[in-house]
């Protein structure tokens, strides 16, 4: 059965109200629930999808996947207690949505507390868990201290009135982080809720926030949990006025006359009532009956990746967006757990495809913040978690016309190279679509500034590194990674001589710099695919990519900013400089979110403890 696309219009996603605005301490604070509910996810006629989304928990009708836009200022602290609301109305806790892996290594509260001080014995549950949700959220780009980053392991349940005995109501690093919380900011974590600071200390930048739960985050991202913070002001941004305007007012929620649109793509498939649908095993991925064996390495659920058959941009599928024959800056999210885009504006949307664009992109910015000149590009490739911030200029293209925004990326893993080419693009029917957009006559003039006179702020180099690390990425058949599947995908380190040492989620830090420390991790992909790889609390440079046998080659222009999520491509090394300048204990991991979730995701630590 087809979806019939481009019926509903483009949600633009309101403004997240706040609690409160302190001028005196310059907090403003949210709380910012987790909700079960019904949203007309495909066109109007169809069946409403059950979905999960963040809100505000004083106005009930914010709650939307994806969430309400949070609106943040550099230098004012952002203050939000995150509740976890996956309740009934009674009280009692709601089940998973999606199929859950208990045999992966994941937040697991049954046997959660068998992994705090990474206890050997892997106690999986046999069965499908249908157990109360564990959460928790990151701020994806944000450089935030430690016990408000989201770490993987430091999850809470609702507050469930029919807990089961002997769940752990929260992973271990709840508590710590909670301890150290309470004693800076007097901030009170209890099972159900915890509260984050995000210092805003960074350039003006599009950031996003979705949950990170071990194991679990591809399917409770899956589910809709992921929204956009979007970092203004200070002295990395470039004014009012001066980009397509007006931006989000706090407390609109109109969303409809806005000429800067946060836009996150997604591919979701559903089934036939309407009902989100994730594979719940792997014979669905590669022909894999079983048996089901809990306590082998062969777990029964997760798939190495998902490629899902229909495209949802904000929240509907296939929408269309009236514009006017003006600028748009469009800020481009890849929110998709492992598709690669390659994104178009065409005229027409399926075979024959005209061979060049109707539009360009102008990109502006990317993962952290402006970058130091706009670059002008014909297609738009990004990677799951990758920001792309862009104008598009309408303003020679008469009203009536019709455009399209198209993915020519594939429907499998990406391993570099060319559309039609190297790699069959996206299926043109489904997942080659996108978006439509309709121009309309203007209504007021554009005093927004022309691309090729618009004026970025600089961005300062990092300076020397002190060292080099070697990391590597592995993809390994391993019955000895304690939960991970048979073809488990590792992050690691290349010892002095070069040979790789594969280490999953549990292994001992490798990656600790110093506080201050300025290094280049060079990335050796020793798997087939490109792999999106992401470092939390910093935004690092790309230094250069380098094939086997080959010179390095610098960054693309559109890499020229500051990034928190690069694409290492196989059979090459990536390079990137970061800065550490912030104490405590994270992440760096690939954003496919399958493979996060089966151990490429590492800890490190900046400074010691
Ligand atoms: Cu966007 Cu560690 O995640």
């Amino acid at each position: 059965e087809t979806i019939e696309k481009y019926v509903a219009e483009l949600v633009i996603p309101p403004v997240m109200p706040r609690d409160r605005r302190d001028s005196g301490t310059g907090l403003d604070s949210y709380t910012v629930g987790v909700r079960q509910f019904r949203q007309q996810v495909l066109p109007p006629g169809r069946p409403a999808t059950t979905v999960w989304g963040y809100g505000s928990t004083r106005h009930p009708e914010t709650f939307s996947y994806p969430a309400f836009t949070m609106e943040a200022e550099v230098g004012r602290t952002t203050r939000v207690k995150w509740v976890n609301q996956l309740l009934d109305a009674r009280g009692h806790y709601l089940p998973h949505l999606l199929p859950v892996d208990s045999t992966l290594h994941w937040a697991n509260p049954p046997g959660g507390v068998a992994w705090r001080d990474s206890s050997p014995t892997f106690t999986s549950t046999p069965g499908p868990y249908e157990g109360p949700v564990p959460i928790v959220t990151h701020l994806h780009g944000g450089r935030n201290a430690e016990e408000s980053d989201g770490y993987a392991e430091a999850w809470y349940l609702p507050d469930a009135r029919d807990l089961p005995a002997g769940y752990a109501r929260t992973g271990s690093f709840y508590e710590v982080f909670g301890r150290k919380s309470a004693e800076l900011f007097g901030a009170k974590w209890r099972p159900g809720d915890a509260v984050f600071h995000y210092d805003n200390r960074g350039r003006a930048s599009t950031l996003w926030f979705h949950d990170h739960a071990l194991g679990i985050t591809r399917l409770n991202v899956y589910a809709g949990l992921a929204g956009f913070y979007l970092l203004r002001g200070g002295p990395a941004d470039v004014g009012e006025g001066v980009l397509p305007a007006p931006a989000p007012k706090r407390g609109d929620r109109t969303g409809m006359t806005y000429y800067e649109i946060p836009v996150v793509i997604q591919d979701r498939s559903f089934n036939t009532d309407g009902s989100l649908f994730y594979p719940a095993s792997r014979a669905f991925f590669d022909g894999f009956t079983g048996p089901y064996a809990p306590e082998s390495d062969m777990a029964p659920i997760w798939n190495p990746e998902f490629f899902a058959n229909a495209m949802v941009t904000n929240g509907r599928t296939w929408p269309v967006l009236s514009v006017e024959p003006r600028r748009y800056r469009f800020r481009f999210l890849n929110g998709c757990n492992a598709r690669f885009l390659i994104l178009k504006i065409v005229t027409a949307p399926s075979a024959p495809r005209p061979a060049t664009p109707a539009l360009p992109f102008w990109q502006i910015g990317s993962d952290g913040g402006f970058l130091p000149t706009p670059v002008q590009r014909e297609q738009l490739l990004t990677a799951p978690a990758e920001r792309a911030d862009v104008i598009v200029d309408f303003t020679s293209v008469p009203a009536g016309t019709e455009l399209y925004l198209i993915n020519e990326g594939p429907d499998t893993a990406f391993r570099g190279g060319v559309a039609g080419t190297d790699f069959p693009p996206a299926n043109a029917k489904t997942t080659g679509q996108v978006m439509k957009f309709v121009v309309k006559p203007l209504t007021a003039p554009d005093r927004s500034t022309p691309v090729s006179q618009l004026v970025l702020p600089p961005c300062e180099p990092l300076g020397a590194a002190s060292r080099t690390r070697r990391l590597c990425l592995n993809e390994v058949n391993s019955a000895s990674v304690r939960g991970a599947g048979p073809r488990a995908v590792l992050l690691g380190v290349l010892d002095s001589s070069g040979k790789p040492m594969p280490l999953g989620w549990g292994d001992p830090i490798t990656e600790d710099p110093a506080l201050g420390a300025t290094e280049v991790w060079e990335i050796h992909n020793l798997t087939k695919d490109g792999h999106p790889i992401h470092i939390h609390e910093v935004q690092f440079q790309v230094v250069d990519r380098q094939r086997e046998g080959q010179t390095p080659r610098p960054p693309e222009p559109w890499e020229r900013g500051f990034k928190d999520t690069v694409v290492a491509y196989p059979n090459a090394i990536t390079r990137v400089k970061v800065r550490f300048d912030q104490p405590g204990r994270y992440m760096w991991h690939c954003h496919m979110l399958e493979h996060e979730d089966n151990e490429m995701m590492r800890p490190f630590r900046v400074g010691l403890s």
